[in-house]
């Protein structure tokens, strides 16, 4: 079967580890019978240079279109240190969020045997850790008007804002999520200060019986961010708003030693959007030393996600544990003998 791929490289080392990818995805082509087609859109600060909008219409219309999108890495420092920009990168990436409805953002947590030595916390709270962020992605903080500032510009406002049904969709999904897994679902908000956590919490509430056999939880964020780091073996799935997804998110990707390993899923209601947790690396833009992987495992989630590949989605991950467990690496992994991103992809490629 041919399947269509809008692929957005973006900035900083998106081009050189999206190529990895399609190299594996190739090759998965080859050896299971399938096709895939990549069509190219820009995106980013690579978009705002060539025509001042980080996520043009052209390249909406070629995400609609296909039936899913991989995502390498959006930012460009010249744009971090300069609040008075008027256009942004990220304006680029929450615009794609927002029209093509991807209201769920998946990062799985999970551990590498070969890695364990890298992650801050203690070998044994770590070794097995094993939980999924499912964080709402197109409401909350991030969308909510009125936002701004005052006239006089000393004042400045957001607006955290949700509907029960935005709410009612990503908890279904955690609880789906759950059901998959290990059926449990902890629900991270801060409903003993805000309005919206106590809808989110009601509602919740109001969905339980239809998942009687998912242990539901409620848990703080400032509790969550804690045991995170002190008993992360405790968490199966975790569901929670947008703001706070992102904060968790990033917590619990440092916690496996992981970093630059991991994938993300956004899930939407026109297409869905698969791409690595780590950003842009722009100190490494061009020198084909970057870390590959994350990009190549987000490939595998789109095959099982959006194509329903599940053969063909493990084989990538086998490949990509094999690769470790040999010290087929880059050099954040190993300063000894690093391989080069390219040569990562083409092992990857050869060995599928
Ligand atoms: C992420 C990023 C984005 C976010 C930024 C780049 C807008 O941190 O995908 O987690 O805050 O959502
Ligand atoms: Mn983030």
């Amino acid at each position: 079967m041919k399947y269509n791929i809008a692929t957005l490289p973006g900035d900083g080392i998106g081009p050189e580890i999206i190529d990895q990818a399609i190299k594996v995805l190739n090759a998965i082509g080859t050896k299971f019978g399938h096709e895939f087609d990549f069509q190219f859109g820009i995106t980013g600060a690579s978009a705002i240079d060539q025509v001042g909008n980080p996520y043009p219409d052209e390249t909406h219309e070629l995400c609609v279109k296909a039936d899913a999108v991989l995502f390498g890495a959006i930012g460009d420092p010249k744009y971090d240190n300069d609040p008075k920009a008027k256009v942004r990168p990220e304006q680029g990436l929450l615009a794609m969020r927002k029209k093509l409805g991807l209201y769920a953002n998946i990062r799985p947590v999970s551990t590498f045997k070969s890695l364990l030595h890298k992650s801050p916390l203690r070998h044994d709270l770590v070794e097995g850790a094993d939980f999924v962020v499912v964080r709402e992605l197109t409401g909350g903080i991030y969308f909510g008007e009125p936002r701004g500032r005052s006239e006089d510009g000393t004042k400045a406002y957001d607006t955290c804002l949700y509907t029960k049904e935005e709410v009612e969709r990503i908890v279904k999904l955690g609880f789906e999520y759950a059901a998959k897994r290990n059926k449990k679902l902890t629900v991270v908000d801060k409903a003993n200060v805000l309005a919206t956590s106590r809808l989110w919490r009601e509602t919740v509430q109001g969905m339980a019986g239809d998942f009687s056999d998912i242990e539901l939880d409620y848990m703080f964020v400032d509790n969550a961010a804690m045991q995170i780091i002190q008993w992360p073996k405790r968490f199966d799935v975790i569901v929670t708003e947008n703001m706070f997804g992102d904060i968790l998110s990033d917590e619990a990707s440092v916690i496996t030693g992981s970093l630059g390993l991991l994938p993300s899923a956004s899930v939407g209601t026109l297409t869905s959007v698969f791409e690595p947790i780590h950003g842009s690396y722009p100190q490494a833009a061009g020198k084909n030393i970057a870390n590959p992987i994350a990009t190549v495992l987000s490939a595998a989630m789109m095959l099982e996600i959006s194509f329903n590949l599940i053969e063909e989605a493990n084989a990538i991950r086998n490949v990509v544990d094999k690769s470790l467990e040999e010290g087929i690496v880059t050099e954040d992994i190993s300063k000894e003998k690093p391989y080069k991103t390219s040569e990562v992809g083409d092992w990857l490629a050869n060995n599928i």
